[in-house]
């Protein structure tokens, strides 16, 4: 990805942010910052979901961010190493926010920069990412991060459970 126009040498946007791996013991925040984003509370999702990520621990691509010794920012990550039809050694973004009284500080910027240089260091070539076409703020945030809409269309069908032979159309 392009430095900032802004940047000046030697000095980046996101310096003031500190990212780090993610630890057992951020449960409660992440669950905080999710939650004032999504406007729901998920501790077993995330607490699932980080139970997997530390389990993958020598691959550190899931991270927190934190202004002021403070949790601020999360991205939660997983990788492919082939499966699902996938030739290529993939990442994808599963979750990363930003607490509302931070944002437009650089802290999602910091936590995409390190994702980025620890998925280079683990020779992870794409990196991808599933966002609701009409959160054009979201949108916008992975556009400046260099993402495009990917060639692979993701397709979903609504099922019945009470009419498992229904299939739409027919
Ligand atoms: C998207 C999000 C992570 C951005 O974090 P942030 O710390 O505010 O972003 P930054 O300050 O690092 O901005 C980085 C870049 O993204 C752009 N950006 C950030 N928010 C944006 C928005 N709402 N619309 C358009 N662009 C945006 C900035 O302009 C900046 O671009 P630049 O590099 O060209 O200057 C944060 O707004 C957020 O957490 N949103 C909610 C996400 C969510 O709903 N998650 C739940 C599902 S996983």
């Amino acid at each position: 990805m392009a430095t900032h126009d802004m940047e000046e040498t030697g000095v980046l946007e996101t310096d003031a942010v500190l990212v780090r791996t993610m630890r057992q013991d951020d449960l409660n925040v992440i669950v905080a910052i999710d939650a004032a984003a999504s406007g729901r509370r998920r501790p077993r999702y995330f607490e699932l979901m980080l139970q997997r990520s530390i389990t993958q621990a020598g691959l550190q691509i899931s991270l927190v961010a934190e202004l002021d010794n403070r949790v601020v920012g999360f991205v939660i990550g997983s990788l492919y190493y082939g499966e699902y039809g996938v030739a290529e050694p993939t990442a994808s973004i599963d979750a990363i926010s930003v607490d509302p009284g931070v944002r437009g500080k650089n802290v999602g910027k910091a936590l995409m920069r390190q994702l980025r240089l620890n998925l280079g260091a683990l020779r992870i070539t794409t990196l991808r990412t599933e966002v609701s076409w009409d959160d054009f703020g979201l949108l916008g945030f992975f556009r400046s991060q260099g993402f495009k809409p990917s060639s692979r269309i993701c397709l979903e069908c609504a099922l019945d459970p009470t009419r498992p032979d229904d299939s739409a159309g027919s």
